[in-house]
């Protein structure tokens, strides 16, 4: 894992967006899974102003709510569309979002497993963090080597993700999302964290043990993961001096 903490959530947001925009011009028809939430805001604004080319990349999103209609303002079908997709030149027909309507959902996550592996597979998967762990929609104790699946929401998470929900609004309860064992068969893995209530789950994830009880540690088995945190995400971390010393001292050519 690499550990890249920057002052600001702009500054760690430009180096993720730095490590994008050279995949997108070493592999222009490169396979990118995106992520929804608050975290990666920044990151789809910066990539914006950035004026890459999209035109022959394909993208998987990680998840969806499931029984939300795609025209809700929280679908995550709208969030992509409203973030990104309307900005960038990438074709219709080459993004893929999990379909909350589907008919036979346990299918349709099979096909969606089946759509990635056709792509070639995933090259990076962004991801953020929940307040408890959870990668994707990914809760504690998910099983490590799990595929695209329906799931039941925490409580913490329902509460976590109210606030973009209007008042007498429920959050679903259901969602499907990639599994671990998917998220892990990216060839790159990209965590961003911003903020001190991520500082718990980040230290646990980084620097814990590999445990579902915490789905983010099991990146730390992963070959090539980087980790874009401001300083209050990295608050909790015992080692952060050193992440620190590494990423000053990286030599030119690896620096992004
Ligand atoms: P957030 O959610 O970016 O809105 O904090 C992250 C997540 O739940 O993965």
């Amino acid at each position: 894992m690499e550990i890249i903490i920057q002052e600001t959530q702009q500054a760690a947001t430009d180096v993720a967006a730095r490590i994008i925009a050279r995949l997108l011009r070493e592999k222009p028809d490169a396979v990118v899974g995106l992520a929804t939430g608050s975290t990666p805001l920044s990151l789809y604004q910066t990539l914006i102003s950035m004026d890459l080319d999209w035109s022959k990349v394909t993208t998987f999103n990680l998840d969806e709510y499931i029984g939300l209609p795609r025209e809700h303002p929280q679908s995550y079908h709208n969030f992509m569309w409203g973030n990104l997709f309307q900005h960038i030149n990438v074709a219709k027909e080459n993004i893929h979002i999990p379909d909350g309507n589907a008919k036979d959902i346990p299918r349709f996550c099979t096909e969606y497993e089946e759509r990635i592996q056709a792509s070639g597979g995933i090259d990076l998967q962004v991801l953020g963090i929940g307040t408890d762990g959870h990668i994707g929609f990914n809760e504690p104790t998910s099983s490590l080597a799990s595929r695209t699946r329906i799931k039941t929401l925490t409580q913490q998470t329902c509460r976590d993700n109210a606030r973009f929900f209007g008042s007498g609004e429920t959050v679903p309860h259901h969602v499907i999302t990639m599994g671990i064992g998917t998220i892990m068969e990216a060839r790159q893995n990209l965590l961003l964290a911003f903020g001190e209530n991520k500082a718990g789950a980040i230290a646990a994830a980084v620097e814990g043990p590999v445990t579902s009880i915490n789905p983010a540690s099991i990146l730390q088995m992963h070959p090539s993961v980087k980790v874009c945190l401001d300083e209050p995400a990295a608050g909790g971390l015992q080692r952060a001096d050193y992440y620190r010393w590494v990423y000053e001292n990286k030599p030119a050519w690896q620096t992004f």
